[in-house]
């Protein structure tokens, strides 16, 4: 640790995210002329962000679609490195410390996980297979989010006809 460190177990100055997106016309000339000029945009995932995070606290990060919310989680966890800005969490920076991983946790959103022609009980049952949750465990978590999240009405329905492909993604 260094005397510069943050004390906050989670603390982020003006980070900020862009990707150069490279874009290619159709065909067989669009991939010559990519070939010798190769067109890029730069795309602002995430356009300077600053908060403090207290070891503990507890919060809710939310936003519209594409406002940046998983580049950022993905820039706290080190999986992407910012363009700009500064980013510790736990006393480490994420994007530079290879064993930052060890004492962390996250859990992705797991959409990916649901199969997209049966309904989300089915899912959810190979995962309580999976990852060995008692029949007991499973029926509490099961009726708790059921309530919680109103889903009495969808989930014995097949996903498609429950979401649409633009509310899946990640
Ligand atoms: N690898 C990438 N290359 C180009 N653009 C990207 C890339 N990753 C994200 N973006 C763009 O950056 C913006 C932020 O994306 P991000 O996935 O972080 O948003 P989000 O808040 O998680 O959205 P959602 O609520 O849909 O999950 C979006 O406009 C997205 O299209
Ligand atoms: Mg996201």
């Amino acid at each position: 640790m260094t005397s510069s460190q943050p004390d906050a177990s989670v603390q982020v100055r003006d980070a900020r995210k862009s990707h150069t997106v490279h874009e290619k016309e159709p065909g067989f000339l669009g991939n010559l002329r990519s070939f010798v000029r190769r067109k890029g945009r730069e795309v602002e995932a995430v356009r300077g962000v600053t908060s403090d995070l207290a070891p503990g606290e507890v919060v809710g990060f939310v936003g519209p679609n594409g406002a940046g919310k998983t580049t950022t989680l993905k820039m706290l966890s080190g999986l992407l490195h910012p363009s700009g800005g500064e980013v510790w969490v736990a006393g480490f920076e994420p994007r530079r410390q290879a064993d930052f991983l060890r004492p962390i946790t996250m859990v992705m959103g797991q959409k990916q996980q649901l199969i997209w022609d049966l309904p989300a009980l089915d899912s959810f049952l190979v995962n309580q297979a999976i990852y060995e949750i008692s029949g007991a465990q499973y029926r509490e978590t099961m009726a708790e989010f059921t309530e919680v999240l109103g889903l009495e009405g969808i989930r014995s329905a097949p996903l498609s006809a429950t979401t649409t492909p633009a509310t899946t993604r990640r």
